[in-house]
């Protein structure tokens, strides 16, 4: 993949007339470097976030060694790239056939369910296995969360204990699981998140061997500053020492997606037309730009003019169109950029790496250009860097 000091070199060099993805493997590294040394408990990448090669490779390199995986694509993913890996199978609705090739093919022995039916699936489909980590996943207020995951997973109340306590029967390691939603924008999600997991083990009188506390760490975008990541590890660390004491011999997991990968993509693009206070660009809700649309996204944006003179001029806010041709591909914003950007002028929208680059579909046949690695910062981090040798820079597995 070819190397470039910024979008502005991508730009320049290639002028390229479809999107192009702008990977910095070095941000992945940083962010798991940071999971690794400050969270108080084993951090397992959400794959979904961002599953390019790049990126796992970055994160491999960071220190991260598990991997929360939601399909059977994601597991064979894993497993052929790093075979010591360790997985979880965190989504709470899987078919037989990718439970069995988890379990017998690539070594998955933890999975999550939210019912006894899902139960059974997992029994069955590993021949009643007695080596299996199970995972109850249970239900929590995501009011924090900019993006809610509670309206289709998650047990609770009576439901919640009978199915911990058939849990506990079946299992080698129980587990219990959550997810606050993602970008969680206070940590005290989490306090009430464990407190009702708490409850709901005095309720069962069932021993826990993990408590995993999910994704939902969130990274920077302009005008969604949350907390410092550290303040979301001390409430949990807090919650784990002084209030939930049967959780001593617990183990702590968190399954982060966002906060790893938010800042090691961006992504260049170009407008295609200008129409008063309405960019149409060649990228959008169908490509990496989706949460810019219904969830209201605003990511930092750059111009990048190449072919006439970037005289300073004042900035204005747009709203954005994409390319395809349905209406629901409007970006409101508003997206501040110089006044007179126009037609054939580059737009680099950054903050991207998680879920921007994983939520590309070729829709209407837009599709995107060859990715590109920049060597830049980028635009907002919530990170620093360890302090490491120069010579020492990050070399990525296989380069
Ligand atoms: C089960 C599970 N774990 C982890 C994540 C990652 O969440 P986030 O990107 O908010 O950290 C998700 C996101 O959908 C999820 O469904």
């Amino acid at each position: 993949m070819q190397r470039f000091p910024s979008a502005v070199e991508v730009a320049g060099l290639r002028r390229p007339e479809l999107p192009v993805a702008c990977l910095r493997p070095h941000a992945a590294t940083r962010a798991a470097e940071f999971f690794v040394d400050r969270f108080p408990g084993t951090s397992l990448y959400a794959v979904k976030a961002n599953p390019d090669p790049v990126i796992l490779d970055a994160l491999y390199v960071g220190g991260i060694r598990a991997f929360d995986v939601a399909s059977l694509n994601e597991v064979m993913l894993i497993g052929e790239r790093f075979p010591s890996a360790r997985m979880a199978f965190m989504h709470p609705v899987k078919s037989r056939h990718a439970i069995r090739r988890a379990y017998f093919d690539y070594g998955v022995r933890d999975f999550s369910l939210d019912c006894a039916a899902e139960l059974d699936k997992i029994l069955e489909a590993t021949d009643n296995a007695r080596d299996l980590g199970l995972f109850v996943r249970v239900a929590v207020d995501n009011s924090d969360a900019m993006l809610s995951l509670s309206r289709k997973f998650g047990v609770d109340g009576l439901e919640a204990v009978d199915l911990l306590r058939a849990v506990r029967h079946r299992a080698a390691r129980l587990g219990i699981c959550f997810h606050v939603g993602s970008q969680s924008m206070h940590p005290q999600a989490w306090v009430r998140a464990l407190q009702r997991v708490h409850q709901l083990i005095l309720r069962a009188g069932v021993v826990a061997d993990v408590i995993d506390v999910g994704g939902g760490f969130p990274a920077r975008y302009p005008g969604l500053e949350p907390p410092p990541l550290t303040a979301y590890f001390e409430a949990i660390e807090r919650m784990w020492a002084e209030e939930l004491p049967i959780t001593y011999t617990c183990d702590l997991w968190a399954e982060p997606g966002r906060a790893l990968v938010a800042e090691s993509a961006s992504i260049l693009t170009r407008v295609e037309l200008r129409k008063g206070d309405a960019l149409y660009l060649n990228e959008g809700t169908y490509g990496a730009l989706f949460d810019a649309g219904g969830p209201g996204f605003v990511y930092p944006a750059r111009r990048i003019r190449v072919d006439r003179p970037d005289e300073p001029t004042g900035l204005m806010p747009f709203r954005l169109y994409g390319p395809t041709c349905d209406s629901i591909d409007a970006m409101a914003g508003p997206f501040w950029l110089p006044q007179d950007t126009d037609d054939g002028d580059y737009i680099e929208f950054d903050m991207l790496g998680a879920y921007g680059m994983a939520l590309r579909t070729g829709f209407n046949g837009f599709m995107t250009e060859a990715p590109a690695i920049i060597e830049d910062e980028p635009a907002l981090t919530q990170y620093v860097a360890r302090e490491r040798p120069a010579a020492a820079a990050v070399r990525l597995i296989g380069s």
